[in-house]
């Protein structure tokens, strides 16, 4: 497979299209177990470049370990992913979002109390552990850099409706304004692929069209995401591909009507129930 990252690289306008139809994102027998529990029994699946790639499965499938595993905040006992061609086990967070790879986090409670365009300049890989030194050797650096993320932030705020929310508490956001919030934050970071787990959970139906109309637009503008989502409307109307994913593994993958229309699609998910 040729290595072809530079895809992955920021400023979503110039971003070249890939010139193959290697997929971006991929896992191939990835096992990851908890204890004596296999969380992820060789799962394998690809995530196209410029793809809404969505992921369904029964409660304990293995989805949010799945990215977890993608995203370096859990290692995979065995396996290989790669993005772009490029091997990236082993990576951290920090790494593999320097290559592209974001995946968005809850705003926790104590983000909750920092304001939401304190939650954006945070998320700024400007704001590194280190600016304190850099304020004190080159402060006309840091003031330069601060007010280019404060102009990043704005523009992206402004894009989902939030600036005129920039200084208020990111606790007293609705639940869909908070997923906004999620999104903008890891748009920080130049993302090239974003995964994003259950972004509707919690979200009132008006706020999550309007996170569809988001998720598209950005996917429009050249991004890639895979998004694991239990709400149907939203899968049927957002993703395509879609991966099903069952104790651990890909059960099948397809557009919505194949994926719905499966048998063994149908009992995964009441053999769950029953
Ligand atoms: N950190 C962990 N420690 C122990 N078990 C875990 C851990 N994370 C996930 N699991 C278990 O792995 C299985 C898959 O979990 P998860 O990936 O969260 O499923 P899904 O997101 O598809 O609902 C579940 O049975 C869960 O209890
Ligand atoms: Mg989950």
């Amino acid at each position: 497979m040729p290595a072809h990252d530079a895809g992955l690289h920021n400023n979503r306008q110039d971003r070249p299209i890939s010139s193959t139809q290697s997929p971006m994102l991929s896992a191939r027998n990835v096992v990851k177990s908890f204890g004596g529990f296999v969380a992820l029994d060789k799962c394998t699946l690809d995530i196209a470049a410029r793809s809404i790639t969505g992921i369904i499965g029964p409660n304990g499938a293995g989805k949010s370990t799945l990215f977890n595993v993608f995203a370096g905040v859990t290692a995979p006992d065995s396996g290989t992913m790669s993005l772009g061609g490029r091997n990236i086990a082993g990576l951290r967070p920090d790494q593999l979002a320097g290559l592209g790879l974001v995946r968005t986090f809850q705003i926790s409670r104590e983000l909750g109390e920092l304001t939401v365009i304190e939650n954006m300049l945070l998320a700024s890989p400007t704001q590194s552990g280190d600016a304190v030194w850099r304020l004190l050797f080159n402060p006309g650096r840091v003031r330069t850099e601060q007010s280019a993320a404060i102009a990043k932030a704005r523009a992206l705020l402004e894009q989902v409706g939030l600036w005129q929310l920039a200084n208020e508490p990111a606790k007293n956001l609705s639940g869909g304004q908070k997923k906004l919030l999620e999104i903008s934050r890891a748009l920080m970071l130049d993302p090239g692929i974003i995964l994003l787990d259950e972004p509707t959970a919690g979200v009132s139906p008006l706020m999550t069209k309007m996170l569809g109309e988001t998720i598209t637009r950005l996917r429009d503008q050249g991004l890639t995401f895979a998004i694991i989502e239990h709400d149907m409307d939203v899968i049927a109307e957002l993703c395509d591909p879609i991966y099903v994913l069952a104790e651990g593994r890909t059960l099948m993958s397809g557009t919505f009507r194949e994926v719905a229309s499966n048998r063994d699609v149908m009992h995964a998910y009441l053999g769950k129930v029953a």
